[in-house]
């Protein structure tokens, strides 16, 4: 649809950007934290641990104020669970909930509204090795947890997101580090589908427990979610699509909004004797969630064809892969979209067709929780980076949400990834996403003093005239 006229982005459209405890804090087993699945992982070769990573613990006031000077409206940061439960549950580390208190209150003396993920990426280690999500006790875990977060941090935070990317936990835990599998499974499909079925029911009763405990506050899920063409207007690749669609992105949706299972999901997990087993209640619990909103991180779309029956899922594969699953959907490299030095690929457009698309599924008001460049950027002798083709990928995602706003999709923010630079999932410090840059290679820690990119000063002006001016001169 071509617009004559756009609409203005909301008066109160939350600006920002996002990190995650594991990727930027850094102070690893420090203050009384205990190790997550993170700390225990092994480490992709050639790239970084996690143990400083942009040590925000240390430079979270120098961080928040170069935030604040961008003119956020919001800071979307993780809480990490074994910095609170050092075991995950039992013992609270007082020293943990401090650095929330204080970076919480960092955030709002700038009037910075914090955005808190209350799980990215890092179950702690301990409850890994009582065997993770694999455990039905899983569910009164991040229910414990959910009540410590609620009660010391609710009185300020006022908007909440459960699971980061739990699709991607499912569908390429591995590669992110943080899969258990427990000895002498025989069927790895149903045990990651029922890791999954223990999330989706501590999602929703997190939800509850959100809404029974903050009746002021806002709680939505944050999937990642891209839409998936078909690879033609071939009927069968239509089919492949809609597979694929609903096993990636819908999945997620339509249980956080509807508790119930897609159908589509039902009858592959039928097909592969993997239907996960329900507890006493987790139906009605299910059904008890209800999302404030959706929270969802957009890189790109995939694109489908018809299974040839031969597709092997690569186990190496990452969150925005072309692969593919036998009988289900082959992945096609879509021969429109240009690629990111990383090998992900650029689609602005998909973004207006999977807000669209997801607005009219689910009628919800949206929060972006991630967007983003992941390159490799250069630190010139005076101080500067100079990072156009972040600028250029920032932009034409922005407009395609000004687009979404005048088809009529509610959005609430946009907080693409990253606020600083920070580690990678699985390819090391080198793929940076920040407007804010940090002195430090790989593997050599160098300064840690940080400088404004380019971007930086671009986003500032965008934030400042609420989207209006998305130049770059
Ligand atoms: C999302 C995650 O998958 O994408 C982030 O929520 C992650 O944790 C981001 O860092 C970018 O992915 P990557 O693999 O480039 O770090």
């Amino acid at each position: 649809m071509l617009h004559k006229k756009l609409k203005p982005f909301p008066k109160d459209f939350l600006w920002g950007a996002s990190t995650s405890a594991y990727q930027v804090e850094g102070a690893n087993l420090e203050d009384g934290k205990g190790p997550s699945c993170q700390d225990v992982k092994v480490i992709p070769e050639g790239t970084s641990d996690l143990k400083i990573c942009a040590d925000h613990y240390h430079h979270y006031k120098e961080d928040v104020a170069l935030m604040a000077e961008m003119g956020f409206k919001s800071y979307r940061f993780s809480i990490s669970w074994s910095r609170i439960l050092p075991k995950g549950i039992g013992e609270i580390n007082q020293k943990g909930i401090d650095f929330y208190n204080n970076l919480i209150n960092e955030c709002l003396k700038y009037q910075i509204e914090p955005i808190v993920t209350m799980f990215h990426f890092d179950m702690p280690a301990l409850l890994d090795k009582k065997g993770s999500w694999s455990k039905r006790e899983s569910i009164d875990w991040f229910l414990e947890y959910a009540r410590v977060l609620f009660e010391n941090f609710g009185d300020r935070v006022k908007y909440w997101l459960t699971i980061n990317e739990q699709n991607m936990l499912t569908l390429v835990g591995p590669t992110i580090g943080t899969l258990i599998v427990p000895e002498n499974t025989t069927n790895l499909t149903k045990e990651i589908y029922q890791q999954n079925h223990h999330q989706l029911v501590a999602q929703a009763k997190a939800m509850a427990l959100c809404h029974e405990m903050l009746p002021d506050a806002k709680i939505g899920p944050a999937p990642n979610i891209g839409l998936v063409y078909p690879a033609s207007c071939k009927p069968e690749d239509i089919l492949a699509a809609q597979n694929y669609n609903a096993i990636r992105n819908w999945l997620y949706l339509d249980m956080a909004v509807y508790g119930v299972y897609n159908n589509l999901v039902w009858a592959y997990l039928e097909e592969h004797d993997a239907c996960p087993e329900f507890g006493e209640g987790d139906e009605e619990a299910l059904k008890n969630g209800h999302p404030d909103f959706i929270g969802f991180n957009y890189y790109t779309t995939s694109t489908a064809e018809e299974s040839d029956g031969t597709e092997e899922i690569d186990p190496g594969a990452d969150q925005q892969s072309d692969r593919g699953e036998a009988g289900v959907y082959k992945g096609y490299h879509n021969p429109h979209l240009m690629k990111t030095e990383f090998g992900w690929e650029i689609d602005p457009v998909g973004f207006r067709n999977t807000m669209r698309e997801m607005y009219s599924r689910y009628h919800l008001p949206m929060l972006v929780t991630e967007n983003g460049l992941g390159a490799y950027d250069t630190l010139t002798d005076d101080g500067k980076i100079h990072d156009p083709y972040r600028i250029k990928y920032l932009q034409e995602h922005i407009k395609q949400i000004q687009l979404s706003i005048t088809d009529g999709v509610e959005m609430m923010g946009y907080n693409p990834w990253s606020a600083i630079d920070l580690i990678s999932t699985h390819e090391g410090m080198k793929k940076r996403y920040g407007f804010i840059y940090v002195d430090r290679d790989e593997f050599d820690l160098k300064t840690l003093k940080r400088y404004r990119k380019d971007s930086f000063y671009w986003y500032k002006k965008v934030i400042k005239t609420n989207g209006e001016d998305l130049t770059n001169d």
